[in-house]
């Protein structure tokens, strides 16, 4: 069984960019995967989602669909060596679309993230003071501008100074991390952050463990409401929260897996510790978030199904706040909470701009430093624009339902057919990810996966949240509202892609020998 990988890359292919090592790239991509994701959506959605019953769904979802998706990222960008645009079109020349799609849904994404990311380090700051006091709830709103919307909800291009200025500061953060290049800029933040993360993090949930009435946020988590599983929107919900959290299906990890060198690399191998590091912290924070919220519940001498707002923004921006204020050591819980959660998404933040800045690097034959610019500046202005005035909650909201819920589930079911049936690729990926691992595990199980289960699972739920949204709209936002910025933004992504799928390369992106295989017949199925 030996199976050898030969150097074969064109000499005139531009130098390219590499991780310093193994680790490096185990780190970047587990700081990938940890971010807002974990800390700000896994405890809401497990919590609303049947609770301990959810852990169910929530592994089915890992080892069906993220895990074999996460392999075939990596196979992809391992292989084919370059950013999402240059690996479709090296597939196909007629593919290069796809990456063009996956690269302007990071572009989506990095807008709205980044303000998310721009909100938690204000609140490190006001953790200092407690500045919210008792009324953590009226000073969101305050904070984030919401109170000077009218009823109707609608875009206002009210700039909010207190958003405004620590956005700017993420994009210069993202901006300079990225400009720097893969192994001086990505690599050293996520060197520096995620150890830095993990140890604050952890110094959190064990606090968090000895307050009274932690028990009983524990026991509301992990009480399972086996009915849950009937219920086909929790299966949805935690292939949703896969997707997002292991940052698979939308370029990331590819980009990542393409700045490997080009041999031994142990891809199988490191999949799974970062699939494995990901899940653990979502667990973690899930232990953190509600042995705090079982807290607050003693505290007001109720129980944890009895307090509101425990998903999405207003469980990390109200009611952790809420918290805050009245634990002993509250100020330094929230400045640990915040800088941790500021933390995670500055790192998550990087690896999506990674991904729009090598394509248009790529493409257009531009150093890391004015690629970076090229995308952060424009980006900037948009997330600007759109998410810190003080309709930016909502336009926030609806954005990423659309962005996520279509955009990348749709990308990731498109991946998945053309590689599996249309260019019947994944026996060559299989011995790709084999030839290139320690262990030989990737069989038959994994095409399998890739060409039938992902897909199917995929697209019944792309189906659903498509009707739904035709049918119902979304949430309570008025349809015009989510006509422009849900289904309109879906059309930009559109035009964007078909614009730069246009563009001729500036580089010799076709000039690209894959690195050959070997594979011996004993490997043959
Ligand atoms: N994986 C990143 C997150 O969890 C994008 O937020």
């Amino acid at each position: 069984m030996t199976s050898r990988t030969g150097e074969s890359e064109s000499p005139q292919a531009p130098p390219r960019e590499q991780w310093s090592g193994q680790l490096g790239f185990l780190m970047a991509a587990i700081g990938s995967a940890i971010g807002l994701g974990n800390i700000w959506r896994f405890p809401g959605v497990a919590y609303t989602n049947g609770g301990g019953a959810f852990v169910v769904p929530y592994v089915i979802a890992l080892l069906a669909a993220g895990l074999p998706i996460l392999l075939l990222d990596y196979a992809l960008g391992h292989r084919f060596r370059g950013s999402t645009p240059a690996v479709f079109r090296r597939m196909s020349s007629k593919l290069e679309w796809l990456g063009w799609f996956q690269g302007f849904i990071c572009f989506v994404i990095m807008t709205y993230y980044a303000v998310v990311v721009a909100w938690s380090l204000c609140y490190m700051f006001f953790s200092f003071t407690i500045a919210w006091g008792d009324d953590a709830a009226g000073f969101f709103q305050r904070y984030i501008g919401m109170d000077r919307l009218g009823s109707e909800v609608g875009y206002s291009p009210a700039v909010v100074v207190g958003v405004a200025i620590p956005l700017l500061f993420v994009w210069a953060f993202g901006l300079v991390v990225t400009a720097l290049g893969v192994s001086d800029g990505v690599e050293r933040a996520n060197r520096i952050f995620l150890p830095l993360l993990v140890l604050m993090f952890a110094a959190l949930v064990v606090r968090a463990l000895m307050l009274p009435g932690a028990g009983e946020g524990l026991n509301a988590l992990f009480t399972p409401k086996w009915s849950a599983l009937l219920d086909y929107k929790v299966w949805m919900a935690a292939l949703g929260q896969i997707f997002l959290s292991l940052s698979v299906g939308f370029g990331v990890m590819l980009t990542y897996a393409s700045y490997l060198q080009r041999r031994r690399s142990n891809l199988v191998g490191t999949g799974l510790v970062a699939g494995f590091a990901n899940s653990s912290f979502e667990l973690l924070a899930g232990i953190g978030v509600f042995a705090t919220l079982g807290f607050m519940a003693n505290a007001q001498n109720t129980s944890v199904d009895k307090l509101e707002n425990i998903a999405g923004p207003s469980l990390s921006f109200i009611t952790f706040p809420t918290v805050i204020s009245q634990m002993p050591g509250g100020a330094l819980f929230g400045v640990l909470f915040f800088a941790s959660f500021a933390m995670a998404g500055l790192t998550s933040f990087i690896s999506i701009i990674q991904v729009v800045s090598a394509g248009f690097g790529e493409k257009l034959g531009l150093s890391p430093r004015t690629a970076s610019l090229v995308v952060s500046i424009p980006a900037a202005v948009l997330s600007f624009i759109l998410f810190a005035t003080s309709s930016g909650l909502p336009d926030l909201d609806v954005v990423d339902a659309f962005i996520n819920n279509i955009g990348v589930v749709a990308s990731a079911i498109i991946m998945c057919v053309v590689v599996a049936w249309v260019l019947r690729r994944t026996r060559l990926l299989q011995d790709h990810l084999n030839a290139v691992s320690e262990s030989r595990m990737v069989g038959l199980w994994w095409r399998v996966f890739v060409g039938g289960i992902v897909p199917v699972l995929l697209g019944y739920m792309f189906f659903q949240t498509l009707w739904s949204y035709m049918i119902q709209g979304y949430d309570t936002y008025p349809n015009g509202f989510v006509m422009v910025f849900g289904w309109g933004m879906l059309l930009l992504v559109a035009l964007a892609t078909a614009i730069m799928t246009l563009v001729p390369w500036k580089t010799p992106v076709d000039e690209f020998e894959p690195l050959e295989l070997e594979v011996t017949a004993e490997e043959e199925d």
